[in-house]
């Protein structure tokens, strides 16, 4: 079973592929573009070697000679300089990249963004393919077009905008992901639920079993379901100047969890589980649902296999990291709260000492 979800963005059109042996169609999905030329395969030194390789082949067999580099793996190489690098094997090795050719980005959020940022700024901009290989970015990375490095200052901090050409997802490739980076990508698919969709939630709470055996049909749906919310946001607002703010439902708090703890302690999806569950108790003290939203969201993160609680946090330093954060303007915190499950709406008059008190919910 394949399910092909359209991310329609006018002219940036393009199409997500979810299904079981996926890789094997990258050759096809990359030679039914316009006038390829050559193609370049980006990986990851994690990413078991299989994958590229089976993306390779599948490209051989569309009639390309795909040359891959390996960049190191992990956040701390999602830099400028690891770019660099990339640069000068595909412009300074024969044959030289060029207008028409395709990147290929095989690997998780890192290789997503690293791949992403090169063909967006090389040449002035090539075409790049999404192959994500974690849940994480099957569900969040591949799709939306936001692409980047992290800088001294902080993540993400440098970027550009830059849709895919094409999105190849293989479930299979999720049986090889530590249980930790599964759980964290599931954490974002709670998320989606909580933010736009009741019946993804009922999915998750029913087919928890299937989903932690990563059956593979369930496993299609539920990426398919993911990508479908995340593609109807970003092409609702795809430069963030709305709506697509509510994908941070969660992470303002988490980002700060995830900073104060030192960034490695605790998975991103982890840290935006505890994210939500502070988000739905100030929204529950402020009037705007009852406690019967904490307590599924919190039946559903348990089924998931993600912490509920978190020892030792200090509310006042969350707070001077959210004050910092990227998106906190004129020194106002803003935070999605839920309105219901499957409804938030953006607030931006959090003070600390509301924020403090919902954090003891993590005690
Ligand atoms: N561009 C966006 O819209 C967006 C959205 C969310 C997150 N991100 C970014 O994504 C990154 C996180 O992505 P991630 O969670 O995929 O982490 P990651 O890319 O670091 O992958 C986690 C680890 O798993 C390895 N790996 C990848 N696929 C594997 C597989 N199938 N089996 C075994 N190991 C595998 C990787 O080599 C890596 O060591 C962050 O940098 C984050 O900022 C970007
Ligand atoms: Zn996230």
């Amino acid at each position: 079973m394949t399910e092909v979800v359209q991310v329609e963005l006018g002219a940036r059109s393009y199409e997500v592929r979810v299904g079981d042996g996926e890789l094997a169609r990258v050759g096809r999905v990359v030679a039914s573009l316009p006038g390829v030329t050559s193609v370049v395969v980006v990986t990851d030194t994690g990413v078991p070697e299989a994958y590229p390789a089976a993306v390779s082949a599948s490209l051989g067999e569309a009639g390309f000679e795909p040359r891959t580099v390996a960049i190191p793996s992990g956040e701390e190489h999602k830099t400028l300089a690891t770019c660099s690098e990339v640069y000068d094997r595909v412009l300074s090795t024969s044959p030289a990249l060029d207008r028409h050719s395709v990147l290929v980005a095989v690997g998780g959020g890192v290789v997503g963004d690293v791949g992403g940022f090169v063909s967006a700024t090389v040449l002035r901009g090539v075409r790049f393919v999404q192959v994500p290989t974690t849940l994480l970015a099957a569900v969040d990375a591949s799709v939306g077009g936001k692409t980047g490095v992290d800088h001294v200052a902080g993540k993400n901090l440098i970027g550009a905008f830059h849709q895919p050409a094409g999105v190849v997802m293989d479930v299979a490739t999720l049986r090889t992901l530590p249980l930790a980076e599964f759980r964290s990508g599931l954490a974002e698919c709670v998320k989606h639920a909580m933010i736009a969709d009741e019946s993804l939630l009922e999915f998750l709470e029913q087919r928890s079993g299937e989903i932690a055996a990563i059956e593979p049909t369930t496993m299609v749906e539920l990426v398919a379901r993911n990508v479908q919310i995340k593609a109807g946001v970003v092409s609702a607002d795809e430069r963030e100047s709305g709506i697509r703010a509510h994908l941070n439902f969660g992470h303002t708090v988490g980002h700060a969890i995830e900073t104060s703890s030192g960034y490695g302690s605790l998975t991103h999806g982890q840290a935006v589980a505890l994210g939500m569950r502070v988000n739905c108790r100030l929204a529950q003290r402020r009037g705007l649902i009852g406690g019967e939203v904490l307590d599924r969201l919190d039946g559903v993160l348990t089924c998931m296999g993600l912490e509920l609680r978190r020892a030792g946090l200090q509310p006042a330093d969350l707070w001077e990291i959210m004050l910092h954060d990227k998106k906190t303007r004129a020194g106002r915190v803003t935070v999605i709260l839920p309105r219901g499950i499957g409804e938030v709406s953006i607030v931006s008059d959090v003070q600390a000492d509301e924020m403090a008190r919902a954090l003891s919910v993590l005690e």
